[in-house]
């Protein structure tokens, strides 16, 4: 099929902009040229021909000749105006904002259908892995059980680094920054928001399910110290973030939590800022993806895939909604953690459903037990110093 030739207009030349122009320049395939990139600086020096920028948004949003918007910006309020007007003019996006995407699903889902244009955003959630276009494709028909894993980089590169080469977590974390894996804002990673943004927007591909992120309850790997690292060690296993969603009941969980993982859990081998995604289906039963999670050319490469299927007239037809198969979020479900605390009274342990294992000393304490997911998310005390969880297996 031959490809027809795209104006493309891009909003952003930082890590991602910068990688889509190298992929897009080495890439034969593709019958892509940009007409203008739009940035915010005007007098931050550039890698390319400065006739290639603007600071004026219009000179993108109401250029006809213009047919695909890509925005690939930090600033989630501006990024949601750029794509929403994008979408009004008839214009076709693509976007990687995962923040800006998750938090307004909802109406660029209307958008979408009102104005008959498409919208897609690969890149935002697994960088490098085509998980969205899987969900929406392969896992059409199949009965999906769960979608979950390691989807972001920056977290797995600092817990690499801390288990695989002893670093400790301020000197992971800037390495992560300086090799562009970290979210400007470095919190969304290591808080556990930005694998929340992603896993809000996979629940609506794989069980048509719309959340606010604000509804899903995230817990980083901040609060990890050296006592929770040898208690994995001495377990002969590693720490993950996971980010989560799973069929339950007739409703769906869904969750980030840090989990220790032993033996040979699949994600155990996902390493640096490498993302791994298992999608669970009743009848298929388990698949693995793995891929960069992060980086220039890594999203760089997924954002340039969702331009080449426009060209085809690839949309997002977000089935699991069209099917009327969509699911209520729950966090009625108990969940085994091991809760590590620096002194009694710290913690509410009656909060547990049960406890089996209750560890003393002068400076750490710990328990393990089964706790409600819902009786988790609205502990005040899991957010005092010197309290840290992880999810057991
Ligand atoms: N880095 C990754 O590995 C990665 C992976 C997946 C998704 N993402 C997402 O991709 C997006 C871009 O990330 P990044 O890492 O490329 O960020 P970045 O390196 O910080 O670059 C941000 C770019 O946005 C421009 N910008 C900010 N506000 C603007 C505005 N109002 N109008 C026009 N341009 C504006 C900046 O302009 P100046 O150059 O003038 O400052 C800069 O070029 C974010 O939403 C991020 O979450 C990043």
């Amino acid at each position: 099929m031959e490809k027809k030739l795209i104006n493309l207009g891009i909003f952003g030349f930082g890590c991602v902009g910068q990688g889509l122009y190298e992929v897009l320049n080495k890439t034969r395939g593709i019958n892509a040229r940009i007409k203008k990139i739009c940035i915010k600086d005007p007098d931050k020096p550039r890698p390319i021909d400065q006739s290639y920028f603007t600071t004026d948004k219009e000179d993108i949003l109401s250029d006809p000749s213009i047919d695909v918007v890509v925005e690939l910006i930090n600033d989630t309020a501006a990024a949601f105006d750029i794509v929403a007007t994008a979408l009004r003019n008839g214009k076709a996006v693509v976007s990687a904002s995962k923040r800006m995407i998750a938090e307004n699903l909802g109406t660029l889902y209307t958008l979408q259908q009102q104005y008959h244009v498409p919208f897609l955003y690969e890149g935002a959630c697994c960088a490098s892995i085509p998980i969205i276009r899987n969900l929406e494709e392969y896992y059409d028909n199949d009965l999906l059980n769960a979608v979950e894993g390691i989807c972001n980089g920056s977290t797995n590169y600092i817990l690499t680094k801390i288990f695989e080469e002893q670093l400790d977590f301020d000197t992971a974390l800037r390495q992560a920054q300086e090799k562009g894996f970290a979210e400007t804002d470095p919190t969304l990673d290591i808080e556990g928001f930005d694998p929340k943004f992603k896993i809000c927007i996979l629940l609506l591909h794989a069980f048509g399910t719309f959340v606010q992120p604000d509804e899903v309850f995230n817990f980083g790997i901040s609060h990890l110290n050296d006592f929770d690292i040898n208690y994995a060690r001495q377990r002969s296993g590693t720490i993950k973030l996971i980010a989560k969603c799973r069929r339950q009941n007739g409703h769906v969980v869904t969750y980030v939590l840090p989990h220790l993982i032993t033996g040979h859990h699949l994600l155990s081998d996902v390493s640096n800022e490498y993302n791994g995604i298992l999608v669970e289906s009743s009848f298929s039963e388990n698949q693995f993806f793995v891929g960069k999670g992060a980086g220039g050319t890594a999203t760089g490469s997924a954002v340039l895939s969702d331009i080449s299927a426009l060209t085809y007239n690839y949309h997002y037809e977000y089935k699991k909604i069209a099917q009327r198969n969509s699911l209520a979020l729950t966090n009625d479900i108990q969940l085994k953690i091991y809760l590590r605390y620096k002194k009694t009274g710290q913690v509410d342990l009656a909060d547990f459903y049960t406890i089996s294992e209750k560890y003393e000393s002068p400076d750490n304490h710990y328990v393990v037990g089964m706790i409600n997911l819902e009786k988790l998310k609205n502990a005040a005390w899991l957010q005092n110093k010197g309290v840290n969880l992880l999810v057991l297996e």
